[in-house]
């Protein structure tokens, strides 16, 4: 189980304080799938890489299967088995798909076992196994590889932020396919998108900071309509 206590994320802008996440407190239960949405500028980033240690809250406390992540750097959070997926994928410099692959599962894979990770996010291993992780991939290629990095590894808490950002409609039925294969893991996925709301155990609408409701998708839509969540508006109408 993982819980935020109180947390509060407070930047100083311009000599004036600037309260980015205002008193969250939530709660996630294991195995299940949280979608966390909401306007642009919410603070949901802010918020899923406070559990990742990217970000330290101003105040408040986070508790993941009863030990306070207080303190604790990236790679401890990770070795207790919590993994993220950024928004913007980050590029590896003289690394290959293969190796990211190899690294995220602490093994050598065979061919056939990459082929099965990369296959289920809709790319052939022999075209991208030996291509490196820079600038020559595609937003949307990288979007892929990370997705694939967080299937293989098997975590017991999976963020993803906007994961479907940048993939084309090949799409999300296999990105909610992908979700629903994780099995045992909790996820919490950061998202803007109707079929993957629709997947979770519960929606977090987040605004101006502040949790405004949660619930599954049905009691939270009004409320996402409600506050002009102009992304999500389309959608529905
Ligand atoms: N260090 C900082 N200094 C000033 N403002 C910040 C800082 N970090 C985040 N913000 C602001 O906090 C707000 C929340 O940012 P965040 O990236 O969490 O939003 P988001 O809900 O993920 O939005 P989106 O849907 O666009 O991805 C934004 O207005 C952002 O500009
Ligand atoms: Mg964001």
């Amino acid at each position: 189980m993982l819980k935020l206590e109180n947390i509060s994320y407070i930047v100083e802008e311009d000599g004036l304080n600037k309260t980015i996440l205002d008193n969250v407190s939530l709660t996630f239960e294991d195995g299940k799938t949280y979608v966390i949405t909401g306007p642009n500028g919410s603070g949901k980033s802010t918020l899923v890489k406070m559990i990742m240690g990217i970000e330290t809250p101003t105040t408040g406390n986070i508790v993941f299967n009863g030990i306070s992540l207080d303190g604790l750097q990236i790679n401890e959070r990770a070795n207790l088995g919590i993994s993220y997926a950024f928004q913007q994928p980050v590029k590896f410099k003289g690394l290959k798909v293969r190796d990211l692959l190899d690294a995220a599962t602490g093994k050598s894979n065979d061919f056939k076992t990459l082929c099965n990770y990369l296959s289920a996010v809709g790319l052939c291993a022999r075209d991208y196994i030996d291509r490196p992780l820079d600038g020559t991939l595609s937003g949307g290629e990288l979007k892929r590889i990370e997705l694939a990095m967080a299937i293989c590894r098997k975590s017991k808490l999976n963020i993803f932020d906007e994961p479907e950002a940048g993939i084309d409609l090949w799409s999300f039925e296999n990105l909610t396919k992908i979700f629903r294969s994780l099995g045992e893991a909790t996820n919490i996925i950061v998202s803007h998108q109707k079929k993957i709301l629709e997947i979770a155990d519960e929606v977090i609408l987040l605004k101006g900071g502040r949790v405004e409701k949660v619930g599954k998708y049905k009691q939270v839509l009004p409320y996402i309509q409600n506050n002009q969540c102009d992304k999500l508006r389309g959608e529905h109408e």
